[in-house]
């Protein structure tokens, strides 16, 4: 057989890269000093991608993909009786040492990997529709079973998909095993092999700029490459790290932003071509000469501009705010002074019984703290999204671990400690003072938008709140971005805004809304590169979040201004679905370990088949309503 000319120019790369490597880190070992083992670190990442790129050229020049010359220990086994898989099910197989997900639709059976992308979750356990959507049973993650493709955040990579066909009443299935195990759950993106003009010399000239390293800009990239976009793209963060993984943050308050990195700065660069610019902040936008301003001074130019700048946390405005040791939380530098503030002994102050806060609070209770103290201004916490049964339920688990709770209370003001004036000693709240060594300001967040309302910027215009906006007017006073349904900045070319800063028409009411989740940041990326990509997309995802509050907490739909809920099981002992009405419908659902209730209610909410409050009132169980079978593809407008 004779192999391919980029097959020998890879194996040749990996051969002389380990010898090279393993005499430069024999070298740098004897010596010992790390500018050595650098030195050795950077020979073989260029010696690398060096040899990736010689690949990839050959690639562009060869029908064979270059992912698959990798296929070289394919095997076929069969792994399931056809008769133990029935229409519309799901089922996570042995292949070898690893686990394939089979799906049936109809009488076509489909192979992907077992695990999604995010977290892990085993796919099996989540709903699959008869579009061949799965959705994950944990945080709202879905592929297409068909092609292994993501079809909604948070899912940051796609999944493989295998070869099936059935023989003798079993189903077989073709896959290299090495990519099925849950380490190799990941598929590469697909322009990989293809290249991008932007970083091989093609015609792309300032191509795509990003605003913000955060879900939005993260998915964004992930989008454009996904959906055939080869022009340059640029990100500019302010983060000194490549996207992180934020909701980590308050539920481990990790430190080490390597840690929670989606993908390094070289492998963005590598797989995605993105040129990342760290550090950097951008001080002004000027829509009319399509270009930006950044804090060194320096132009940067853009094709087309994605505003990603997410939120910053809101500081109150008392007396003592800016004390030493008081605290909000939104990067891995928050991260690092809480965690080292908040140690054995000392006394935390929470402001605000938000989610972030609240999760912090379990992230810490286990740090044998003096005494962990609450601050809110509602009855019980979470009141106005989750309810006061739900809120009641999370507190009573929260006073378990130790919490005081101060309700219904606002702060008056922060007092320095009489040790030492310059730091935090207590918050003073109706008079009385709660010592603290340490306080953290969860009162929310405001949309990151200074930069464009500065008097260089052009093409922002602030007018007074949501409904009262005029024409030529696309910022709303609290610093939201108004936009379309394509997530366009109202009134200006060529410019996208997404995420926690992005303010879009609600489907069914028009209603502009802004929501800070996670998902909703990373699907409106998606969106957003799928149309700079040349397939217009609207946004139209469910909203979905989670939350860590000693279980954990799912959530999809828009609940606010809920009227009613409509409860199964006890949110005191954590375990509970809650149905939120609003107009006669339910527009939110809820649970705590009743998996995979909230993903199945994000399906029959995105093909409208959600069931009405009188049949969950008596009695009707969201996981038997079929959208998954041959029967349910007319229902579902599949
Ligand atoms: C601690 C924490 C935990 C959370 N947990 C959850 C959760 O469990 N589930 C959930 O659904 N949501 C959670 N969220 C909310 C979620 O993280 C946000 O909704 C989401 O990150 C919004 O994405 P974004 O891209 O709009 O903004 P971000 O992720 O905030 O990214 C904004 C980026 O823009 C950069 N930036 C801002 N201004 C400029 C500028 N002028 N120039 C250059 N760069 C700039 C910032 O540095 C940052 O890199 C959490 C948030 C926090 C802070
Ligand atoms: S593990 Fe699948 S969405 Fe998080």
């Amino acid at each position: 057989m004779t192999l391919p000319l980029h097959y020998w120019l890879v194996s040749l790369g990996d051969l002389v890269l380990s010898l090279r490597s393993n005499h430069m880190w024999q070298i740098a070992s004897r010596s010992r000093t790390s500018a050595d083992v650098n030195i050795a670190g950077r020979a073989r990442k260029l010696m690398r991608s060096a040899f990736l790129r010689l690949a990839r050229l050959h690639t562009h020049l060869s029908p064979t993909p270059l992912r698959n010359i990798r296929n070289m220990s394919l095997k076929t086994i069969a792994v399931l009786d056809q008769s133990e898989l029935q229409d519309g099910q799901m089922k996570e197989v042995e292949f070898e040492s690893g686990k394939v997900l089979l799906s049936k639709l109809g009488d076509k059976v489909f192979a992907t990997s077992a695990f999604c992308t995010h977290y892990g979750a085993p796919l099996a356990k989540g709903v699959l529709t008869a579009d061949g959507r799965v959705v994950c049973p944990w945080h709202g993650a879905c592929f297409n079973v068909c092609t292994g493709d993501i079809e909604d955040a948070p899912a940051p990579d796609a999944i493989h998909s295998f070869n099936t066909h059935i023989s003798d009443g079993k189903i077989f299935v073709t896959a290299d095993p090495s990519r099925t195990t849950s380490e190799a759950k990941s598929r590469p993106p697909k322009l990989l092999a293809s290249g991008f003009e932007g970083t091989v010399g093609g015609t792309a000239k300032n191509g795509v700029v990003i605003v913000g390293g955060g879900s939005g800009g993260f998915h964004a990239v992930e989008s454009l490459r996904e959906h055939g976009y080869k022009g340059p793209i640029t990100m500019i963060s302010k983060e000194v790290y490549a996207p992180i993984d934020r909701t980590k943050l308050s539920k481990a308050l990790i430190t080490d932003a390597s840690k929670l990195e989606w993908r390094s700065p070289a492998d963005l660069k590598i797989k995605y071509g993105l040129s990342m610019r760290t550090g950097t902040e951008v001080t002004s936008v000027d829509t009319s000469k399509k270009s930006l301003t950044l804090n060194t001074g320096e132009k940067v130019e853009y094709d087309t501009l994605v505003l990603a700048s997410g939120g910053t946390p809101r500081k109150l405005p008392v007396e003592g705010a800016d004390l030493k040791n008081v605290f909000t939380l939104r990067g891995v530098q928050d991260a690092v002074g809480i965690d080292k503030a908040c140690q054995e002994g000392k006394r935390l102050v929470v402001i605000g019984s938000s989610f972030i806060s609240m999760e912090l609070v379990v992230a810490v209770s286990k740090r044998k703290m003096a005494s962990i103290d609450v601050i809110g201004m509602e009855e019980v916490p979470f009141q106005s999204v989750l309810g006061k049964e739900v809120g009641a339920g999370l507190m009573k688990f929260h006073k378990s671990q130790g919490v005081t709770f101060h309700m219904q209370a606002s702060v008056d003001k922060l007092v320095p400690a009489s040790s030492d004036s310059g730091s935090v000693g207590g918050v003073v709240v109706k008079g009385q003072t709660i010592p603290a060594d340490v306080v953290v300001m969860g009162v929310g967040v405001a949309p990151a938008t200074e930069y464009l309302k500065a008097p260089q910027s052009v093409g922002f215009r602030v007018g007074g709140d949501a409904k009262t906006l005029s024409t030529g007017e696309n910022m709303e006073k609290g610093g939201a971005v108004i936009v379309d349904e394509y997530l366009r900045v109202k009134g200006v070319k060529d410019v996208y805004a997404i995420g926690d800063i992005a303010m879009w028409p609600q489907q069914g009411t028009g209603e502009l809304r802004r929501i800070e989740h996670w998902n909703v940041a990373g699907n409106q990326g998606r969106a957003v590169g799928k149309t700079i990509a040349g397939s217009e997309q609207p946004f139209v995802k469910i909203p979905v979040f989670w939350s860590a509050q000693g279980q954990q907490l799912r959530y999809v739909g828009v609940g606010a201004e809920f009227e009613d809920v409509i409860m199964q099981g006890d949110p005191g002992e954590m375990k509970f679905v809650a149905y939120y009405v609003k107009g006669r419908k339910i527009v939110a659902v809820a649970s705590m370990q009743a998996d995979p209730v909230v993903s199945k209610a994000s399906e029959l909410m995105r093909v409208g088949l959600m069931p009405s409050p009188e049949e969950v009132r008596a009695g009707k169980d969201l996981l038997s309503v079929d959208i998954s079978t041959e029967g349910a593809k007319a229902r579902i407008g599949a």
